[in-house]
This record gives C-alpha cells, sequence and structure tokens, in this order.
C-alpha cells in the first residue's frame, strides 16, 4: 500500500464509522500560544476536549505535524533511528463524548487486523498500569494473549500535549518487525528497531494547569494517533521510514547529486526539506527567535549534512523541485506558493553556504591562539552558534592540525543554550480554568455599553472566588469589551453598579470567553452581581479607524506591489496601525505616496462596510484574505470594504462607512527580517492632528525663513552649504585625509580610510559618504590623534559583514576596545602607530 492509500483507507474507516473527516489544521497551532508547533492530531481539539467549543460528532484527520522544541521533540533522533522524524503525519480518530475506552479499543483492531490484515500475533499491546478497564477490554473482548500486553508506568503510559492541557492514560500498539530485528519486547526494554509503536490510544480525562494540578475534562474523550510514515513502513515491509514510496525516489536523487552521499545525511535532508517546506508554507520564514529560528536550524542541518556530503552550493531548493509534484497531490492548497519558499529558501541557503565559509575564516584565526593543542571549548561553540558550524567538522579540521577540540566546554555551553531555548520556545499561559458552561454573549460589535452579570472570578493567580475587592480577572454575561486578537488590541473602560465602580484594564481570549482583567476602585465585585460595563468610546473610536484603515492599507500594497505581499502581523491600537507584510524590497517614496492616495480615495469615496459571519467553507470561497496567526472556528466572520476591493477574515471592529477614517499616512517604512517589511502608519484624529502640526511647522519655517513655503527646501539648502563653508574655512577644526585603501571580509568588498585629527562625527560622515557607492559593503575609518586612535566601523549588509564582528578584529589589532550593532560599532585605542603600521595591520586582517 502506498502512502496516500493508507491514508485514505485509514480515513474511510472512520467516516464508515460514522466520524467526519475534518482537514488537517496548520503545523503553527491557531489561537493556541502554549505550543510552538501542533505536535498531535488533538490539537486543534484541545479546546473541546476542554469544553470551551462543542462539537455534536466525532471526527478523522491526517494532521500535519512537527515534532521539534518542547515537550514531544524528536529532532535529535532524526537520522540515527529508522523511525524518527521531525514533519510528520498523524492519523487519528477522536470522540467528544460519544465513545470511550471500549470502542476506541475495538475500531483499532478492527481497522489494523481486517482493514490492514495485520498478522495478529505480530501486534503487542501496552496499558497504564491503574488502568484495568483497558486491560480487560484487550484480554476478555478483543482477545489478544496476555503474554503480548504489557502494562506500563506514566513515563510510557500516560500521554499530554504539552507541560498544560489536556491529557490522559493511554494504550498503544506495536508491531513486530521480526527476528531480523534488534529490540526487546514493550515492557521488557528498549523496544530497539523490532518492535514499532504504530498507534497510541489516548483516552483524555484531564486538564492539567501550570502548578501540575489534574482536574477532569467535562467529558471523557478519545484522541488517538499513528503516525502514516511509520504505519507505510510496516504495511511496506521495508523496516524504516525513509525507505518508504515517498522518501526513495528522493533519496535515490540525491544519493546522486552528492560526491560521498551517506544515508544517515540523506535520510536528515529527506526529513528537513518537508519541515522547511511545510514551516514556509505556513508564512514562517528563518530568523533567530521563535518560529524563524527553528526553520533556521533546520535549514542549517540540512546544509551542514550536503556540505559533509561533499556539496559548496545550495541544493535544497532544486531538491524541492522534485517533491512538488508528490506535494501537491496530498496537500493541495499549500502550494500556490511553491516559488517564492523555493526563492525564499535559496536566499536563506546562500547566507549560510557564506557564513559556512567566515567560520572557516575564523577557525583559522583562531588557530593562533591555541596551546597547540587544544582549540577551546568557546571557539567551537562560537563556529557552532554564531557561524552553524558542525562541531564534528571543527573537530576534523582541528585534527588535520593535530588538535583536540574542548569537547566539555562545548558540551557545557551547549547545554546551558539547550536550557535557555527550551524556556524561550514556551509562552506565558494565563492559566484559568473557565467552566465551559457559563454564558457569555460579545456585543461589542454593535454596543459600547451593555449591562451583564458577572458569571466567573478569579484572583490574580487565576483562582476561582466569590467575591474581588483589589485586582482580578472577570467574565461577565453580556459584555461590549473586545479581547485582543487578530492584532486589534482589547478595549479598556469601566463597569458599575450602586457603591462600586472598577475598571478593566485589558481583556483576553481564552477559547470564546472574554476575560477581564479587572481593578476594583471601590466596593467590592461579587460572583453573580449585576453591572454596567462601559468600554472607553473614544479610545476605541480611533481604533476602530486603525484597524479598517490596515484592511485598506493591505489591499492597496497588493494593487501596488503585487499579489504577493502577504501578511505577516499587524498591530492595531488608538495611537496608531503597524503591519508586516512579505515583500523583498524597500517599498520607495513613490510607492508609498500611491499607497496613500489609494487608501485617502477610498476614504474620501465615503464606502459603507460589510460583514457576514459564514460557514469556514464558505467563506474560503469569497477570495477573502485570512491571516495563519489567527484561530479560525466552523464559522468565521468576513469583512468587506467596497466589494471585493477588501476582503478579510478578521473579527475586529470597523467603521460603519470608511468616512470616518478621516484620513490617512504612512509614518514610517522599515525591515524586520529578510523578506518582512514593516509599514507604521496613522489615521482619524491622529492623523488630522499631526497634519495640523505639520503646515503650523510650515507657516513657522516660512516666517524664521522669511521665503515662501515652496522655497522653504531651497533655503534650507542654502543654509546648510554656507555652513559647511564656514566650517571649511574655520582652521581649527582641519581634519586632515592620510590614507584610503581597498580591502574586504568573507568575501565583501570594503574600504580602509586613516585620518588625522578628524572627530567623531567625522568619521561616521566619511563612513556614510563611502558607503553610498553600491559596491562598498562596509567601511573602516580610523583618526590618530595627539595621543589615540579611534576607529568607526559601519556595514550595508548586517548580515554578509556585520560591524559588530568586524570592530573585534580592529580591536584585537590595536590592542583597543570597543563595540556596536552589527550596522555600526566604534571603538578606540591609546596605542600609537604609523599609518603605514596601521595599514599592514588592517590589510593584513581584512585582504579577503
Ligand atoms: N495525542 C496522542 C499522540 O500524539 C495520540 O494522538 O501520541
Amino acid at each position: 500500500m502506498k502512502l496516500n492509500q493508507v491514508r485514505q483507507s485509514f480515513l474511510n474507516y472512520f467516516k464508515n464509522k460514522n466520524h467526519k473527516i475534518l482537514p488537517s489544521s496548520g503545523l503553527v497551532p491557531k489561537g493556541d500560544d502554549s505550543l510552538l508547533f501542533t505536535n498531535a492530531g488533538m490539537v486543534q481539539f484541545k479546546d473541546t476536549f476542554l469544553g470551551l467549543d462543542n462539537r455534536d460528532y466525532s471526527a478523522t484527520t491526517s494532521q500535519k505535524c512537527l515534532r521539534v522544541g518542547g515537550k514531544h521533540n524528536d529532532l535529535e533522533n532524526v537520522g540515527f533511528t529508522t523511525r524518527h522524524q521531525t514533519f510528520f503525519e498523524m492519523l487519528g480518530n477522536f470522540s467528544f463524548g460519544e465513545y470511550f475506552k471500549e470502542k476506541a479499543i475495538e475500531y483499532a483492531w478492527e481497522f489494523l487486523t481486517e482493514e490492514l490484515k495485520l498478522p495478529e500475533d505480530r501486534l503487542w499491546v501496552t496499558v497504564h498500569k491503574d488502568d484495568k478497564e483497558s486491560e480487560e477490554i484487550w484480554l476478555k473482548k478483543i482477545g489478544v494473549s496476555s503474554t503480548r500486553l504489557a502494562k506500563l508506568g506514566d513515563d510510557d503510559n500516560f500521554w499530554s500535549m504539552g507541560d498544560t492541557g489536556p491529557c490522559g492514560p493511554c494504550s498503544e500498539i506495536f508491531f513486530d518487525n521480526g527476528k531480523n530485528f534488534d529490540g526487546k519486547a514493550p515492557g521488557e526494554g528498549d523496544t530497539g528497531e523490532r518492535y514499532i509503536e504504530i498507534w497510541n490510544l489516548v483516552f483524555m480525562e484531564f486538564n492539567r494547569d501550570s502548578n501540575g494540578k489534574l482536574s477532569s475534562l467535562p467529558v471523557k474523550c478519545v484522541d488517538t494517533g499513528m503516525g502514516l510514515e511509520r504505519m507505510c513502513s510496516v504495511m511496506q515491509e521495508v523496516g524504516s521510514n525513509f525507505d518508504i514510496d515517498i522518501f526513495k525516489s528522493l533519496k535515490n536523487l540525491m544519493s546522486k547529486h552528492f560526491t560521498e552521499p551517506n544515508d544517515q545525511s540523506l535520510n536528515v535532508l529527506a526529513d528537513h526539506l518537508r519541515a522547511i517546506f511545510f514551516l514556509m508554507a505556513e508564512n514562517i520564514m528563518p530568523s533567530n527567535e521563535g518560529r524563524g529560528y527553528v526553520l533556521r536550524r533546520l535549514i542549517r542541518r540540512a546544509v551542514r549534512h550536503g556540505y559533509k556530503m561533499g556539496s559548496r552550493d545550495p541544493f535544497l531548493s532544486q531538491f524541492l523541485t522534485h517533491l512538488e509534484n508528490d506535494f501537491k497531490e496530498d496537500f493541495g492548497v499549500d502550494f500556490l506558493k511553491f516559488e517564492k519558499i523555493q526563492k525564499d529558501l535559496l536566499t536563506e541557503e546562500q547566507l549560510f553556504f557564506k557564513t559556512l565559509k567566515t567560520g572557516i575564516e575564523i577557525f583559522e584565526a583562531s588557530i593562533n591562539d591555541t596551546d597547540g593543542k587544544q582549540l577551546d571549548g568557546a571557539i567551537a561553540f562560537k563556529l557552532h552558534d554564531t557561524y552553524g558550524f558542525p562541531v564534528d567538522l571543527t573537530m576534523a579540521m582541528a585534527k588535520e592540525r593535530g588538535l583536540k577540540v574542548d569537547q566539555k566546554g562545548f558540551d557545557n555551553l551547549m547545554k546551558k543554550q539547550r536550557e535557555g531555548s527550551k524556556s524561550s520556545s514556551m509562552f506565558k499561559v494565563l492559566d484559568i480554568t473557565i467552566d465551559p458552561k457559563i454564558n457569555s454573549e460579545f456585543v461589542g460589535y454593535q454596543e459600547q455599553t451593555a449591562k451583564g452579570s458577572c458569571v466567573a472570578l478569579f484572583d490574580e493567580e487565576g483562582n476561582s472566588i466569590t467575591s474581588l475587592s483589589g485586582e482580578g480577572f472577570a467574565i461577565f454575561s453580556k459584555t461590549p469589551f473586545y479581547a485582543e486578537s487578530g492584532g486589534q488590541v482589547a478595549d479598556i473602560g469601566i463597569f458599575k453598579s450602586t457603591n462600586l465602580n472598577g475598571e478593566i484594564l485589558n481583556c483576553k481570549k481564552v477559547g470564546d470567553f472574554h476575560l477581564h482583567e479587572v481593578s476594583i476602585v471601590e466596593g467590592s465585585l461579587e460572583l453573580n452581581a449585576d453591572v454596567e460595563l462601559i468600554i472607553d468610546a473614544e479610545r476605541r473610536e480611533k481604533i476602530v479607524s486603525n484597524h479598517s484603515a490596515t484592511h485598506l492599507l493591505h489591499s492597496a500594497l497588493r494593487k501596488v506591489l503585487g499579489e504577493s505581499v502577504e501578511q505577516r502581523g499587524s498591530l492595531v491600537n488608538e495611537e496608531k496601525l503597524r503591519f508586516d507584510f512579505s515583500h523583498s524590497n524597500k517599498v520607495t517614496d513613490d510607492q508609498i505616496m500611491e499607497i496613500e492616495d489609494i487608501v485617502n480615495l477610498k476614504i474620501e469615496e465615503a464606502i459603507d462596510t460589510k460583514t457576514e459571519v459564514l460557514p469556514y467553507e464558505d467563506a474560503l470561497k469569497t477570495g477573502a484574505l485570512a491571516f495563519f496567526g489567527d484561530k479560525y472556528g466552523e464559522k468565521v466572520r468576513v469583512v468587506y470594504i467596497n466589494g471585493d476591493f477588501s476582503v478579510e477574515f478578521c473579527g475586529g471592529t470597523h467603521v460603519k462607512n470608511t468616512s470616518e477614517i478621516g484620513g490617512f499616512a504612512v509614518t514610517n517604512e522599515t525591515s524586520v527580517s529578510s523578506g518582512v517589511r514593516r509599514i507604521e502608519a496613522i489615521s482619524g484624529d491622529k492623523y488630522y492632528k499631526e497634519s495640523q502640526n505639520a503646515l503650523k511647522t510650515l507657516e513657522l519655517l516660512s516666517v524664521k525663513l522669511n521665503v515662501p513655503q515652496e522655497k522653504i527646501a531651497d533655503r534650507v539648502d542654502e543654509l546648510l552649504e554656507s555652513l559647511k563653508n564656514s566650517k571649511k574655512n574655520n582652521p581649527v577644526v582641519q581634519a586632515k585625509e592620510l590614507r584610503d585603501e581597498q580591502c574586504s571580509f568573507s568575501g565583501s568588498s570594503g574600504v580602509i580610510k586613516i585620518f588625522e585629527n578628524a572627530s567623531l562625527e567625522i568619521l561616521r560622515k566619511e563612513s556614510d559618504k563611502l558607503k553610498s557607492d553600491k559596491k562598498i559593503v562596509f567601511a573602516i575609518c580610523l583618526s590618530a590623534t595627539e595621543d589615540k586612535l579611534i576607529y568607526i566601523v559601519s556595514s550595508n549588509n548586517s548580515d554578509e559583514a556585520p560591524a559588530s564582528e568586524i570592530i573585534k578584529a580592529v580591536n584585537h589589532a590595536f590592542d583597543g576596545s570597543g563595540g556596536g550593532r552589527a550596522d555600526f560599532a566604534q571603538g578606540g585605542s591609546s596605542q600609537k602607530e604609523s599609518v603605514d603600521e596601521m595599514v599592514t595591520k588592517l590589510k593584513g586582517l581584512f585582504k579577503g
């Protein structure tokens, strides 16, 4: 059976058992900050398990999963075992109260033995040692022999999604690959490659909070998970996930491409390539933090393995082409962006190949500082961490020089880093358990005030209470307070009743509930008390204006820059709007003007906006722009402005008519990371006030300079010119230019300029001038005075030639000190050198 046949047969089997086939959700969990990536089929059903989002059916899915980081992390196993992958598909069936242990076990057994026709005597099962019920079902109902059933503890047979969230005891099914493979039977030791776990049946009963406390879920649920690729290796009798149909031809192709192929590296590449692609298909770009960092590490690991196999040029993006058709069939929609992904991947690969080269240079330079025996662990770590340099490569190179690497020092630093990244991979989650049966309604699309009763009350720690007099959290039966989501900040405001006054400082979404952060000013808030809730309407009005302006901006960007513009993030508050989007180049001043004109035209046209709530599938058909970072339920809200000019999935609040926005101006355009730009803009009242201020300033300047407004710029130029001349004629600030030399760093061209008596300000200006020549990537400007040397390094390309790195070498050359950012650094030394000496030293360091 091919992979897609196994998938189909699973889904069909459960469809025939009255399960609804649902699509896989994304790798980035929507609206759930407790996980970095979807690591199991149950993630999209978490709220349903918790009772916060009810479903009256059982479901089955084939879920895209990624297990890197967090509780379930298989990254280090990939390439070392036949059965671990980072990216894989997980088949599962899910019951939300309809059935529990007995049916789940019966279905699993029937599917394996009757649909897939696996021989019963090659199947082994495990149960939790305290789960007598499952044990009975396996032995009595199913008739599994007690010699093939093991009872194990929490480590093996209790499953949790993460440190918090739904969990419960589980029962696992293993397949025996036969005597030719090593491994002990389940319960007897390491199962090795012989006994392969193929299916995990989890009986979800509990929710774990951040203190580790378990509470019962509203209903008992079932969550099962079967690794699709692993199951295929069983069905195809190949003994390894990496030898199944989908990997075979790719590995073949790759083994021909590399000069020194090895199976382990080929497996890592086959795995990582898929993980990389599916992350990028969800708009994640390589970066130095969060999900982007995981992606970057995967790419670097993959490139390193290619490097190990002899490649010195990018290869990953090229292999993607080979996968396109296979993937298209299986995953459809993600492939719309195929070419763009390939391009972005190529850029990252090229960047890393460059860094690899720099790493080698750093290695060479560090060799001189060793005691002749051992290379410092800190250098190996720096090469690994900053330059993504594989430690085994560092070791091999050190060996050629008769050196060892201080492995212990390296391991210690790695350990420290791992501990750091583990904690930074988890986001903070508000730890509050809400009774799913309470009723609460958001009326804030229409109303600014509402009368509601307090239906849930918590202290600052999240404990349920009945009376609050300080600060805490509350849910009300009705609320006009918008909860922070989709980039729009929460409403703030007040609430009151007789003898009670309080403030609402923030409002967060927990499932569908709006959890208000409250502060009591007078009296106390009692559970079940009726209060009047009033939002800060003036502030909301500004937010609304900025939110609708964001939609118009999004559409205008796509019109001016092209359809490849995709939202990467946004922030809408009362001050401004911020919009991040995919685009490789700087948005030019002309383009910004064009964008502003389009948005302002739509504002002038006074267009009514429209919203409608549609089933997800229908909403997709409207062509609405959906943002992956948001959670979309079964029903979604679609916001239209001017027919199809702007159609977006959005739960935010908007103007009724675009004329309410008043006006729009872009205030800033910057780069966020490679391929992502950021625009900040203002609208409404703020736009009006800022325009007024600008006009007043112009008036003032016109009076002061004694010229009409349109001549102000010319007049300022004249004044600047005469200032420059007067400085030139002033002998006190005479700086002398002594030497000008070409140089290079890691293949990037730079220039060294040496002055006498120049101030830092002059050096800075000189370097700006030098850098305006596009061929120059970085500039090192130095100035020698009577008693000291000062220098600055500035860089046009922080990735290729980071100023912060270059200055280290300059410090080293002159025994000086200093540092700075990747684009600008400065330093100094008390060492005096002749110009010739300075040039010799610097040219030696930066020769290429
Ligand atoms: N959530 C369980 C697992 O991932 C079963 O689906 O193993």
